[in-house]
């Protein structure tokens, strides 16, 4: 005898069974978020003081490379993966070119070196792209007011071997120019680079929620107009696949979204059409946001951070650049 069954209704179908006790909801979580999900954004100075707060974004601090150094052995010992590094540089070496960008002895490659002294089993990953270093403030080269890609594309690539050379392990760029993980991906290959990685900034939408950042790496003031001849327009979504498709043909091993909270739908199509780790940036304005809501009591911290970066990973990312990165590693480890 064939017995067919209708859905089970209530009262047979109960959701709440399979939420009755913690065991439970352990035992049927779909995903987990751990600290390994987690990869620790630092800004950096060549300053001289070893740590100075950013007052945008509470909790978060321009460190030297000797702090910076310091907060990667923390990562490590929180089982974070990874550091990603961002420059806050003297606006005395911003140029036109973004000069800085390219010294085998600047901040960065001095930050890179002092990490990799400190805590040789963390992975590092660099920005790449000229705004922390242009007078600008933009993310390439700019003539009579125009963001010129191809002319960028030679000084990112050079950015890029710099970083990789200093021993980063993942070079990010995040300028969103045409062609540029291509020119990258040459540049390192040409070097015998073989190994390092490129995580992608694919779909980068301009967003009002770099603003804490952008006072954070100093580049606030100088930036002349908008971002948005480069970064995308947040009125859509089918281009962000169109970016990532051409960044995976370009030689791309990982791809970012960002920000993160607002695009968990981009993340979503992403991860689902391309199957290549997808990377999302809980960014500052968004940590920003939430710092403050937490400081007038109108938040629940632990809860409140823990189910933003949980978010991420239900989305499908594999991971997530967060400032909350310590505090959450700390909260995991119950
Ligand atoms: C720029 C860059 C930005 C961020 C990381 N790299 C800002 C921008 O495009 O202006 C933002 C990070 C954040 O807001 O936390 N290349």
């Amino acid at each position: 005898m064939t017995q067919s069954f209708a859905p089970a209704a209530y009262p047979y179908a109960r959701p709440r069974r399979l939420r009755s006790s913690p065991w439970v909801r352990r035992l049927v979580a779909e995903t987990a978020l751990t600290p390994a999900d987690l990869v620790w954004p630092l800004i950096v100075h060549d300053g001289a003081e070893d740590r100075v707060p950013v007052a945008s974004m509470p909790g978060v601090f321009r460190l030297s490379p000797k702090a910076a150094a310091e907060a990667a052995k923390e990562a490590l010992a929180l089982g974070i993966p990874a550091v990603a590094l961002f420059p806050n540089v003297d606006g005395a070496i911003k140029d036109a070119i973004g000069s800085g960008a390219t010294d085998p002895d600047g901040l960065i490659p001095a930050c890179i070196r002092a990490i990799k002294d400190a805590a040789p089993g963390i992975g590092v990953m660099t920005d790449v792209a000229l705004d922390c270093y242009t007078d600008h403030g933009h993310d390439g080269v700019v003539e009579n007011g125009r963001i010129l890609n191809d002319a960028s594309l030679e000084r990112l690539a050079e950015q890029a071997f710099i970083q990789a050379h200093a021993g980063a392990d993942i070079v990010a760029p995040s300028d969103m120019m045409d062609g540029r993980v291509q020119a990258i991906r040459e540049a390192l290959e040409a070097n015998g680079f073989h190994d390092t990685l490129i995580l992608a900034y694919a779909a980068k939408y301009a967003s009002a929620f770099y603003g804490p950042y952008r006072d954070a790496v100093g580049s606030a003031k100088q930036l002349t107009g908008d971002k948005k001849t480069y970064q995308m327009d947040y009125a859509n979504s089918d281009e962000a696949l169109r970016e990532v498709a051409l960044d995976i043909a370009e030689g791309a091993d990982a791809v970012m979204v960002k920000p993160g909270m607002l695009y968990l739908d981009i993340i979503q199509r992403v991860s689902e059409t391309f199957k290549v780790p997808t990377f999302a940036y809980q960014v500052s304005g968004e940590y920003a946001m939430m710092r403050a809501s937490i400081a007038n009591g109108w938040l629940e911290e632990d809860r409140a951070i823990l189910e933003t970066l949980h978010a991420f990973k239900r989305a499908g990312c594999a991971g997530v650049l967060s400032y909350f990165a310590p505090q959450a590693a700390r909260l995991l480890a119950g």
